[in-house]
């Protein structure tokens, strides 16, 4: 269970993986000889079949990340304190909270492990849209927490009224993943502040915001600045999506001192100094960002496009995906994509004839909207 989504589907697929990941996956070996304009933002030849159900970032990481890796490669003898509190150091400024409000991960997937198993022990409820994302509940629910599981409202987002209507005495926790996966929606932004206001003065409440730095707007969407104000809100963050370092697992917290504490005693990993290098370059390379990000919502509007032109509804996504409705059940539609090598996502109940589809580079956007005409047209 200690794995981001669809890991376990990932062992099932053979799929030969883009020229960027084979160079990122060599980069050990190749440790004297690799330089950061290999792998950084190599434009892919198509390989086949088109690996888009797990939400990657297909642009690949920063070039200084690769950089900053490369030449860290001869003090991997050595452990990364010094990188790791930097590295603290840096996101604590970025997210304007003191260093002992962030907790560093491996993989912001574990974080939502560690604090679903604190909660879960508590055999409470956990109140969590539906369909979301399951991380922290499947684990709650493993140790006898109850879920309570509330629809998304007619504009496929969290129906924030709705699950504060819910919480009771019995509440453990309150889960918002925002932009929502696999739907792609976000909250508005003052909805979401006056909820985790209100509802945090009697439960927990829980913010993932691993997509929204792929948003158009993350500095008005983000509840960060809630937990500075003293409520009690924990907000995760991931380098696996914009930043696209998925492969180094890295990802971060931000909470009060008294929560970390709680959420750390149940974790065992820490980032290691390949992560921390990265991480810390990415976070200074500010072009890398809004490339990355512009480039992602390119491909999401013309993939949106092509679905408009079909007459299919979607969401209004604002993560590296979309999410439409295909007009058959999902396991057709996904062996129909399978067989114009394009590998989608999971059924999603009870969304059963929508699609989940992480957004690509140009070319893969290019076969990706000739297999969407072939099928859907
Ligand atoms: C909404 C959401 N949160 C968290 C994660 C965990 O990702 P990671 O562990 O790579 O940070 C994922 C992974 O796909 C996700 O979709």
């Amino acid at each position: 269970m200690n794995q981001p989504e669809d890991n376990d589907k990932r062992n099932e697929i053979a799929f030969s993986r883009r020229n960027w990941l084979k160079a990122a996956g060599g980069l050990v070996a190749m440790a004297t000889s690799l330089r950061a304009e290999d792998v950084a933002g190599a434009d892919a030849a198509l390989e086949l079949p088109l690996q888009l159900s797990i939400n990657e970032n297909a642009f690949g990481p920063s070039r200084q990340a690769v950089a900053a890796m490369t030449d860290s490669l001869k003090r991997i003898f050595r452990y990364p304190h010094a990188q790791s509190q930097q590295l603290i150091a840096m996101i604590a400024e970025k997210e304007n909270v003191p260093g002992d409000h962030i907790l560093m991960s491996v993989g912001s997937g574990e974080i939502l492990l560690a604090y679903g198993r604190h909660f879960g022990a508590q055999k409470g409820e956990i109140i969590a849209a539906v369909p979301g994302y399951t991380q922290m509940i499947d684990v709650m629910q493993v140790l006898g927490s109850k879920v309570v599981k509330v629809p998304l409202n007619d504009k496929w987002e969290h129906d924030l009224d709705a699950m504060a209507a819910k919480v009771t005495a019995e509440t453990s926790c309150v889960y918002i993943c925002n932009p929502n996966n696999p739907t792609g929606t976000l909250c508005d932004a003052e909805k979401l502040k006056s909820f985790a206001i209100e509802v945090s003065k009697k439960a927990p409440v829980f913010i993932d915001e691993a997509y929204l730095e792929c948003s158009d707007d993350f500095a008005a969407n983000t509840m960060v600045g809630l937990v500075k104000q003293g409520h009690d809100v924990m907000v995760s963050r991931t380098f696996s999506k914009i930043y696209g370092l998925a492969g180094l697992r890295v990802g971060y917290a931000v909470a009060s001192p008294q929560r970390i504490a709680q959420v750390r005693a149940q974790m065992s990993g820490n980032p290691n100094l390949m992560g921390a290098v990265a991480a810390l370059a990415s976070l200074k390379d500010k072009e890398y960002l809004d490339d990355t990000r512009a480039k992602i919502k390119a491909g999401r509007d013309a993939i949106h496009a092509v679905l408009r032109d079909l007459g299919k509804k979607h969401t209004a996504s604002q993560a590296n995906f979309v999410f439409f409705q295909t007009g058959m059940p999902i396991e057709k539609f996904q062996e129909a994509m399978r067989n114009e090598q394009v590998i989608v996502a999971r059924p999603f109940p009870p969304m059963l004839d929508w699609c989940r589809l992480t957004i690509g580079q140009p070319a893969e956007i290019a076969h990706v909207h000739r297999a969407l005409r072939k099928i859907l047209g």
